[in-house]
């Protein structure tokens, strides 16, 4: 086979798909997200790429939210069997395996702005950054009504990508260092979800990861400010822990939240991709949770 056709590997697949914003530039690039080189000719009159099987496989699982368009929000949780994000003391460490580790990083990547409520910024310390595969740090946001987040966390001094501390009415936060703005907002209802999401689009950061934990994903899902949910679900039983989703629900089985799903294999663990709302609009969700 010569170098011309032999089909492209994952890292430069990976590559390209983070400069992926819409169709056109999928077409240009040669990519399907149905993971086939396809026929002759490519949409656009672009020949469709020769992809290796885990290039083919990457561009099946991200190029749906490359296309998503400039604003999207889209949540991940890693959960037990039975429901649970962490033990009961707050040990999410790690719940799910180093493969869904790889895939939250490529989130990131593909995210203007990474962000988490106080009570994981409080439990988890987490960096936010992008180190398990390459691409751009998003802006990182934490959801901090009452300014409980201690100013020594890794967000507020690592320097490594901006953060937004999103406070609210009567918190003074401590002085702040280079890279780190604090956004006040005037009362409670400006943290409804879909006021952060217009509030966080009108900084151009339309596409936004929320990573966690249970209260702030399922806010944002009740909220109906959720487009796509990734959960996965590692082979382990807690029996008791911090809760992932939680909505008051249905009584009557038929009425259950069936969102269309795709589902992958990572490691010993499974992702289900709800879309939770097709592009351009679908059904509210909110209706249903
Ligand atoms: N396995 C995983 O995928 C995963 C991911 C992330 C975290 N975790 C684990 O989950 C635990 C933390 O999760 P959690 O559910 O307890 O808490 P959380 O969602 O991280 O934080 C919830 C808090 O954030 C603030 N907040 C979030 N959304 C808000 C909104 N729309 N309006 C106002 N305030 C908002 C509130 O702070 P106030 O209470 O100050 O008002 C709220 O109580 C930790 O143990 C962590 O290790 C696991």
């Amino acid at each position: 086979m010569s170098a011309a056709t032999d089909p492209l590997g994952a890292a430069a697949t990976w590559a390209l798909l983070l400069g992926i914003r819409g169709a056109a530039q999928a077409a240009a690039a040669g990519l399907r997200s149905d993971g086939d080189a396809g026929g002759p000719d490519g949409p656009d009159g672009h020949p469709p790429r020769a992809l290796s099987p885990a290039a083919a496989e990457l561009a099946e699982r991200y190029l749906p939210l490359c296309l998503a368009g400039p604003r999207v929000v889209f949540a991940q949780l890693g959960q037990s069997l039975d429901g649970f994000i962490a033990t009961r003391t707050g040990d999410a460490d790690y719940v799910t395996g180093e493969e869904d580790r790889r895939h939250l990083h490529r989130l990131r990547a593909l995210a203007d702005a990474v962000l988490v409520g106080a009570g994981t910024a409080v439990a988890d310390d987490p960096r936010l950054t992008v180190r398990a595969c390459a691409g751009p740090d998003p802006v990182r946001v934490v959801l901090d009504p009452q300014g409980r987040v201690p100013r020594t966390r890794w967000v507020f001094t690592d320097g490594a990508a901006p953060t937004l501390w999103v406070v609210g009415p009567g918190v003074v936060p401590e002085r702040v260092g280079d890279g780190v703005e604090v956004l006040a907002l005037p009362d409670r209802d400006a943290f409804a979800p879909g006021r952060l999401r217009a509030a966080l689009a009108a900084r151009g950061l339309g596409r936004v990861l929320v990573e966690g934990g249970g209260v702030t994903v399922s806010r944002f899902l009740r909220a109906g400010a959720l487009d796509r949910l990734y959960l996965t679900v590692a082979p382990v039983l807690l029996g008791d822990g911090v809760p992932g989703l939680r909505f008051p629900g249905t009584p009557v089985m038929r009425r259950a939240l069936r969102p269309p799903v795709r589902r992958c294999v990572l490691g010993e663990d499974t992702l289900f991709e709800l879309e939770l709302r097709a592009p351009g609009g679908g059904p509210d969700v909110a209706d249903a949770v």
